[in-house]
């Protein structure tokens, strides 16, 4: 017998933002299975229907019953809050049924009706805080380990994304809305707006508009969404937005476009302008070192040093990649170059800087090994993706070890003797730089 299960998304909980398919399926359905809230909240469409209510925790049963309902020839459909794809049930119903060996070309259909979720309804009461980039995090631990969750969090804090938060706090989970608040302050100005947003559509809906700072301490709840601004998110007349970017491009008075900016073409510091941006920079700032530009940027110094060696107009930098097979051969070379200064950063930020000769270097399996009567140095060599040879003239020069993620692993850099780089130092790095390198030659 053949049935069929659709997988409904109601929208936030008012019948009016409810899709037409969401209730046609409701309509066309034998049999309703939900959790009781949701049971509750759509009763007036349920006359004549089998019901099976479920409480919270009975997640998995709700998909076995679906699927044992839909397996008697009837036509089910598994209603979800928001939508049923978005923290809801179209994942577990997938799980179960391929689990039981069900193909998409078996005898049961399965239809998904996509709902409005939670954070396009709550936004709408706020004004337009997800007009740009966004994402959701799910604080509730129950399935997810804390510490992905704080990952998360970092990394979508880092990138300046507006956040929403699901799931934020329940009676039991009440401190990862304070431990998610600590993350966020971070890399946020304790001043970001902030909507706290409970019942979004429901009979006690309630809106809070408040800072980072204050967001822990407001009323929050289960039915609560959490959406969080970024670095350009704004309140103004009680509503709560997230520019498109428009100022970047157009003058506010005229609506014209800004000096080197075209309208429907990328901006000028788009993905293919942004090198040159980057070293029209460096040549307008010429004291700035390579961290200081990555900083300003938000980049790590291997994009730097990637964007310098893109062209030879950033003042007096220069770089240029070594050859991906050629990266042992460089710590052979610079046992040419004298004594050099070594640097290595450390994550948190302490820079160790060490005087050594190249020949101090020993290689042992994954490790550069460095050591003198003064120290031990051991550099993970398997960490090094790329080297650059970057100098600014009568300066630096130097080579950089950068790791597959572009931060720095370790750098090399010639001393100068009396003030003064020896001539035959700087030949033999300048013809290490046009032997290893496949772009250009050091200065002029
Ligand atoms: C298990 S998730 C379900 C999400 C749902 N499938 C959706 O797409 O909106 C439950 C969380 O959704 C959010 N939520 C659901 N309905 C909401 C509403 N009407 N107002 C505010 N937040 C809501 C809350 O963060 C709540 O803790």
């Amino acid at each position: 017998m053949s049935g069929k299960i659709y997988l409904v998304g109601f929208g936030p909980g008012a019948e009016e933002h409810m899709t037409y398919k969401a209730k046609s399926a409701i309509a066309e359905a034998d049999v309703v299975i939900g959790y009781t809230t949701y049971i509750k909240l759509v009763k007036d469409l349920l006359d004549g229907k089998e019901v099976i209510r479920k409480g919270m925790t009975e997640e998995i049963d709700r998909c076995i019953e679906a699927y044992e309902q839909a397996k008697l020839g009837k036509t089910v459909a598994l209603i979800s809050s928001g939508d049923i794809g978005v923290y809801g049930m179209a994942g577990p119903t997938y799980e179960v049924l391929l689990q039981a060996g069900w193909t998409p070309n078996a005898d049961i259909q399965i239809e998904i009706v996509p709902g409005s979720t939670a954070l396009s309804a709550c936004a709408s009461l706020v004004g337009a805080p997800l007009t740009h980039d966004f994402c959701s995090i799910s604080l509730s631990d129950l399935l997810t380990p804390w510490p992905v969750i704080a990952g998360r969090l970092e990394a979508a804090a880092r990138a300046d994304f507006v956040v929403a938060l699901y799931n934020p706090k329940s009676g039991r989970r009440t401190q990862q809305i304070v431990a998610a608040q600590t993350i966020l302050l971070r890399y946020r100005d304790a001043a970001t707006p902030v909507a706290i947003v409970k019942s979004a559509y429901r009979r006690r809906q309630d809106i809070q508009l408040v800072r980072l700072d204050a967001m822990a301490e407001c009323d929050i709840g289960m039915l609560t969404t959490v959406l969080i601004g970024n670095s350009s998110t704004f309140i103004k007349e009680s509503l709560m937005i997230t520019p498109r970017g428009y100022a970047n491009k157009y003058n506010h008075l005229t609506g014209k476009a800004k000096a080197g900016e075209q309208a429907g073409v990328s901006l000028s510091m788009g993905l293919e302008g942004w090198y040159a941006c980057l070293r029209q920079y460096v040549q307008d700032n010429d004291n700035l070192t390579l961290e200081k530009i990555a900083d300003y940027f938000n980049v790590a110094v291997g994009e730097v040093l990637n964007a310098i060696a893109a062209g030879d107009d950033a003042g007096e930098h220069r770089a240029a990649q070594v050859c991906s097979d050629k990266l042992a051969e460089v710590i052979r070379r610079c046992e040419a170059w004298g004594k050099l200064r070594g640097i290595v950063r450390a994550e948190a930020g302490a820079v160790t800087e060490l005087f050594l000769h190249a020949q101090d270097f020993q290689q042992r399996g994954d490790w550069l090994n460095i050591e003198t009567d003064a120290f031990h140095c051991h550099i993970n060599w398997s960490k090094v993706a790329n080297a650059y040879f970057a100098s600014r003239k009568d300066k630096s020069y130097g080579v950089h070890f950068i790791d597959a993620t572009g931060h720095l692993v370790f750098r090399l850099l010639l001393i100068k003797e009396q003030g003064e780089f020896s001539r035959t130092q700087l030949d033999s790095y300048q013809q290490a730089w046009q032997q290893l390198t496949s772009t250009g030659a050091l200065h002029d």
